[in-house]
């Protein structure tokens, strides 16, 4: 089985949960005290050994480009003040793979996405992150799914148990365990409702996926909004290879809502060494008032 070396990062959609904020600029350059969430999900990738990031970009996303290229209007003015040691820190984030940018003309769901990238992935395994889910852990979330993928040689996909008042926010599955945390999974319902919900396990933003996928991609049918969903996309593939899910260790968060994105800002403020100690004296009292 070929090595997985790259990874797939949508991030073509709207982002409507963040309107206005996200009129001009894109919801994956909203940061987590310094860094942008498209960081975070990068970062996710390069620390499980993924070499190649493919970007699926869209409209009014040009910062994400500028993001991770250098910045040699920026590096001369520090250059110019002496603080080198910053230069350092922006050169390292273009450093950290070799980018690739793909466009999705039209935000037609995320299977459409995933498939705008599928030359450039070729016929090798593969990961697919979404920036929205911060996951924080030792191990990266794509990391604890590769060591899966690499015992299997099968897709995976990350798994979080979730309240059953949230079953209708998630693609939720259903599966029989086959070691601790990990799930050999038999069906796929996407948004159900509490009463349609096959458990309570809902897939997460992180995947690793065998090629096969992109054929099955190019079978799903929209949907009412015109979407092609992936959810519909790995229910058929479960029906032709094994997919499993893994539950995932470490704390995440839903940064693609303001409530998980606010609840994300505070805890890594609190992890930050330089702010910690103020912002907590802070938090005390505004929460006492
Ligand atoms: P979301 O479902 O969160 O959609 O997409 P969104 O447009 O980003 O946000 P809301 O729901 O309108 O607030 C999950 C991920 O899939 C990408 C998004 O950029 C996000 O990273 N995506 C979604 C695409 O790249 N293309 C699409 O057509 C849809």
């Amino acid at each position: 089985m070929k090595k997985v070396r790259k990874a797939v990062l949508p991030v073509a959609g709207f982002g409507t949960r963040f309107l206005p904020a996200t009129k001009s600029s894109s919801k994956e350059m909203l940061p987590l005290v310094d860094k942008p969430l498209i960081h975070y999900a990068v970062k996710d990738a390069v620390d499980a050994g993924i070499e190649q990031i493919i970007f699926v970009t869209g409209r009014g996303k040009r910062a994400i480009e500028d993001y991770f290229d250098i910045s040699f209007e920026l590096e001369y003015h520090l250059k110019f003040q002496g603080k080198d040691e910053l230069i350092e820190d922006i050169r390292k984030i273009s450093d950290m793979a070799d980018f690739v940018y793909m466009r999705q003309k039209e935000p037609k769901g995320l299977g459409h996405a995933i498939l705008r990238a599928k030359d450039v992935v070729g016929d090798e395994p593969f990961a697919v992150i979404l920036a929205d889910d911060v996951i924080e852990n030792d191990e990266s979330g794509t990391k604890q799914l590769l060591d899966v993928f690499n015992r299997y040689h099968c897709s995976v996909v990350g798994l979080e148990e979730v309240p059953p008042s949230d079953v209708s926010k998630y693609g939720i599955v259903s599966g029989k365990e086959i070691e601790n945390r990990v799930f050999k999974l038999d069906n796929f319902v996407e948004k159900p409702s509490p009463d349609e919900a096959l458990s309570n396990m809902a897939i997460i933003g992180r995947y690793i996926f065998t090629s096969k996928i992109f054929d099955e991609i190019e079978k799903v049918k929209p949907g009412k909004k015109g979407e092609i969903q992936l959810t519909d996309a790995i229910l058929s593939l479960s029906k032709q290879e094994v997919v499993y899910g893994k539950i995932m260790d470490g704390k995440r968060f839903d940064c693609g809502s303001k409530d998980g994105f606010l609840k994300a800002t505070v805890e890594f403020a609190l992890n930050d060494n330089e702010i910690k100690d103020e912002f907590k004296k802070y938090l005390r009292k505004v929460v006492e008032c």
